[in-house]
């Protein structure tokens, strides 16, 4: 996919996703002013507003965009409100949700399941009981567990994380993801997930490539974050076979919101990955060396333990990529 008609949704969402999705797209054109950017309103924000959190023509935007630049959306936890990131998630199916932790002697991709399980939105409150349903199918492990021996082909190893001792959905993971690996010969251990969580921030070198459940992915990547400085720094992509999303691990942080705290750098670097999903990756180093380059001179956001706001940390992030590809 190169050129003039890549179509690009830009999704801010709420809280800090309006403070780093702008200078975020901002770096995006001055790599490829060849792009549509189309803007998409969606979010909690447009449902206190509308009454709806997405509606069909926004839906109808972002699966027509070849691929989407997500900040992060509020999901109040509501009994009525249905989370629109899992819906887009679902609808899209986006069914790898890829998670690089990388850092001084750290260098994980981590691969979750990003469409069933525990979060397959099977569930019912009754009036003394309430019940969610983990459902794990045969073509969801098949495809989350060949997307990452695609990956591991290129680098090590395969870690399976799971609790099979406990779930049998998980016995049933957890053979299909062995099985797969072994077909094209990716060297696959096992770990449970409770003991993962420790073994990886002890001995994270260890590590390559950890595949893993929808939940189980998601605690264990914001576990990961701590090897590396926090949420504000890790990326990530959604991918499917036809759509694919970029957006920050991190959420809305409406306790940081408006602020001018907030790290843009996760925002910053899941717009490198969606540069390399579509065959850039020119562009891509350009975004990750003018972020290194900031770092390199000392100049952090508070998380960080620095003193820059976001807009001036991105305005010296943006400096560096123009002094690095020589446009203005
Ligand atoms: P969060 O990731 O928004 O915040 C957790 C903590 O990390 C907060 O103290 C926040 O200030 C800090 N933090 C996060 N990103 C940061 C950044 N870029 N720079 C500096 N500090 C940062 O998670 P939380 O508080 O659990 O969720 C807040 C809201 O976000 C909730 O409504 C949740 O549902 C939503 N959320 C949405 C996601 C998405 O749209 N994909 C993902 C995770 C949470
Ligand atoms: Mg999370």
């Amino acid at each position: 996919m190169e050129g003039t008609d890549v179509k690009v949704a830009i999704v801010e969402g709420d809280g800090i996703g309006h403070e780093v999705i702008p200078p975020t797209r901002d770096l995006l054109g001055i790599l490829r002013p060849d792009f549509e950017y189309i803007p998409v309103d969606v979010g909690y924000g447009k449902w206190e507003r509308t009454g709806q959190a997405m509606s069909d023509d926004d839906f109808a935007i972002l699966a027509s965009a070849d691929v989407i630049l997500f900040g992060a959306i509020t999901t109040p936890p509501a009994p009525d409100y249905q989370s629109v990131i899992v819906r887009i998630r679902k609808e899209l199916d986006l069914y790898a949700n890829i998670r690089p932790v990388r850092g001084t002697g750290v260098d994980i991709i981590v691969v979750r399941e990003n469409t069933e399980g525990l979060y397959s939105g099977i569930e019912k409150i009754e009036a003394d009981t309430a019940c969610t349903v983990r459902c794990i199918t045969r073509k969801g492990s098949e495809r989350i567990s060949r997307y990452a021996c695609k990956l591991a082909a290129q680098r090590r190893d395969i870690t399976i994380g799971h609790k099979a001792n406990v779930l049998k959905s998980d016995v049933f993971f957890r053979d299909i993801c062995i099985a797969e690996a072994r077909k094209v010969n990716i060297p696959v251990r096992e770990c449970y997930i409770d003991a993962l969580c420790l073994d990886i921030l002890q001995h994270p070198e260890k590590y390559d490539i950890i595949v893993t459940t929808n939940m189980f992915g998601d605690i264990l990547s914001d576990v990961a974050a701590y090897l590396v400085g926090g949420l504000g720094l890790l990326p990530s992509g959604n991918v499917g076979e036809r759509h694919a999303l970029f957006e920050p691990v991190h959420g809305s942080a409406p306790d940081i919101a408006g602020r001018n705290f907030a790290n843009p750098v996760a925002a910053m670097r899941s717009a490198a990955l969606l540069l390399s999903h579509i065959g850039d990756q020119k562009s891509a180093g350009l975004i990750d060396q003018a972020i290194e380059n900031t770092f390199s001179k000392g100049i952090r956001t508070r998380d960080l333990g620095g003193t820059a706001g976001t807009d001036a940390f991105a305005e010296h992030v943006r400096e560096e990529l123009v002094k690095l590809t020589g446009k203005l």
